[in-house]
């Protein structure tokens, strides 16, 4: 038996593709799926211009029917050469929120996508932040090489600069543009010649000893070539090498060039990806200890709640990570917030264009659980009598803030009871002015504004006003640092909702004021 889920578990890929807006995530999304089989056709993934209502985009059955399969539905699981690769969304542009961030809690490896035109984008560095917090290997996919875009070694030294992190490159460009000649592939040593009739990679030549092409090939003669020649060599002798365990590690990652549009390089980069991504390990207890993901008994972490904003369909679901042992429909579970036992028989699995009622499944796949309104994120599950609790899911620091009151204040109770209990669930945090207690809701992306309000109405019947503020960043301080002329007009002082002192900024040079008027004072932001 633990064999059997050993095996199965060493088959498992679960990974995010992480990238800031139109840096090209749903079009390498789309090409997993192509080439995986998953879907026959390009433009399955996203059909465009198909927004409907504002609502309309966060919700689920609205996004199954109208989207098609959108890459916003959450997790995609597929076979690719010989494994069960599980793909989590992590949505950006409106759709951006704190479950942005929580999902990447649940995996185990990450792809970056980053536009060669233009590099190392805000939304890529703040979500490689939260990665990188996690030590998880992050493969990183210079896109776009069809177009003409930045230097190389220009974006490779601003990835390592701007991140932080080193770079080993698999593979490098011989071109670009309409001058895109091919890929060298340090990695497999071997040339990758665009076929520039089909764009598609069709021609690899094998490299020599010495690292050429070996054979009388025309493209040799040009100047694209000895130049990728040369950069490469350069690369070899100074660039930094190759250490599977500094990738394991996410302190070193592998780069990769191509053209998520017109698939070139996209093959080479996901059979490495397959190679060198690892399997599920273990996960971290909230005592510290650890749960090896082929531990027969099965246990998992909720880290997002989808909630159905259409009142017709109240159903909401919860996403678990299993991590460790076999997932078999029906079978009952305690839930450890509670002692209660959970019936897991409403589940569902996420396949590339249907949601089919999963029969099994393995530690670091994600199944979803049709829940009314018993989980909350960061619940744990388990198996067996041994009670399992997973360590907390971390907390984000919020960049956006608005005032909230209720609309009618003879309804103050139902006001209460909404926000306490989406506060509690994690769909947005909880502020209050430090002396007079009025409510603020903090979140990381204006979905989360407009699902609470939106929630509050519909499951709580209370209508709010709600203001946008002005602050930008939030700073914990120390409560036995606090001074009260601290609190000034170029910050806001508010405490969470274990009240702890925060100061709120607008904008950091507020936040920089602040810190050369009190140099000793530490501030601190969550993740
Ligand atoms: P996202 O999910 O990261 O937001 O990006 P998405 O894949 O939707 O890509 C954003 C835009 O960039 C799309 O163009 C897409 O076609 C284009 N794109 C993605 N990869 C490549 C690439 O390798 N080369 C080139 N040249 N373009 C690429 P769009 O015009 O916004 O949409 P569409 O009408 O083409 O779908």
């Amino acid at each position: 038996m633990a064999n059997d889920i050993k095996t199965e578990v060493n088959k498992r890929r679960t990974f995010a593709i992480i990238s800031h807006p139109d840096a090209g995530k749903t079009t390498i999304t789309e090409q997993l799926l192509l080439f995986s089989g998953a879907i026959r056709e390009k433009g399955t993934v996203k059909a465009k211009g198909k927004k409907s209502n504002k609502f309309a985009k966060s919700d689920w059955m609205d996004i199954e029917k109208q989207r098609g399969i959108s890459v916003t539905s959450s997790v995609m699981q597929v076979d690719y050469d010989g494994c069960q690769v599980n793909i989590l969304d992590t949505p950006g542009h409106e759709d951006f929120s704190e479950d942005t961030y929580r999902t990447l809690m649940a995996v185990d490896a990450a792809v970056m996508v980053v536009d060669t035109g233009k590099g190392i984008e805000p939304q890529t560095k703040r979500l490689f932040e939260v990665v990188s917090h996690r030590g998880i290997p992050i493969f990183t996919f210079m896109n776009k090489l069809d177009r003409d875009g930045r230097e190389p070694l220009d974006l490779v030294s601003e990835l390592e600069e701007v991140l932080g992190i080193d770079a080993y490159l698999m593979n490098w460009p011989m071109g670009m543009g309409k001058n895109l000649l091919g890929l060298y592939d340090l990695y497999n040593q071997r040339v990758e010649l665009r076929n520039s009739e089909t764009d598609e990679a069709d021609v690899y030549i094998d490299l020599d000893e010495s690292g050429q092409v070996s054979g009388d090939h025309q493209f040799t003669q040009s100047t694209i070539y000895s130049q990728a020649l040369e950069d490469a060599q350069l690369l070899h002798e100074a660039g930094n090498p190759f250490d599977r365990e500094l990738i394991n590690q996410g302190k070193l990652t592998p780069v990769f060039f191509g053209s998520a549009l017109t698939g070139f390089g996209v093959q080479t980069f996901f059979d490495a990806f397959i190679d060198l991504a690892p399997a599920p390990g273990p996960t971290r207890l909230a005592d510290d200890q650890i749960i090896q993901p082929d531990d027969p008994e099965l246990s998992g972490f909720i880290f997002k709640i989808q909630a159905n904003m259409n009142p017709a369909h109240r159903d909401r679901i919860a996403f678990i990570r299993l991590a460790s042992g076999k997932f078999e429909k029906g079978m009952n579970v305690t839930l450890e917030r509670t002692g209660k036992t959970l019936r897991l028989a409403h589940t569902t699995q996420f396949m590339a264009d249907t949601r089919e009622e999963v029969a099994e499944a393995f530690a670091g796949d994600i199944i979803g659980l049709y829940d009314t309104g018993q989980l909350q994120i960061g619940d744990s599950i388990y198996e067996g009598k041994q009670a399992i609790k997973f360590a907390d899911l971390p907390q984000f620091t919020p960049e956006l803030f608005m005032r909230v009151s209720p609309k009618n204040v003879l309804k103050q109770k139902s006001f209460y009871k909404g926000i306490e209990q989406l506060v509690q669930e994690g769909a947005i945090q909880l502020y209050k002015t430090y002396h007079t207690n009025e409510f603020i809701v903090g979140a990381v992306g204006q979905l989360q504004f407009e699902v609470f309000q939106h929630r509050l109405l519909h499951e709580y019947h209370s209508e709010v006003d709600m203001i946008p503020m002005g602050h930008r960043i939030a700073r914990w301080i120390d409560p036995a640092d606090l001074d009260p002329k601290m609190s000034s007009s170029r910050n806001l002082l508010v405490k969470d909702r274990f009240d702890q002192p925060v100061f709120l900024f607008e904008n950091t040079f507020a936040e920089h004021w602040f810190k050369d008027k009190y140099p000793e004072i530490q501030l601190e932001s969550l993740l």
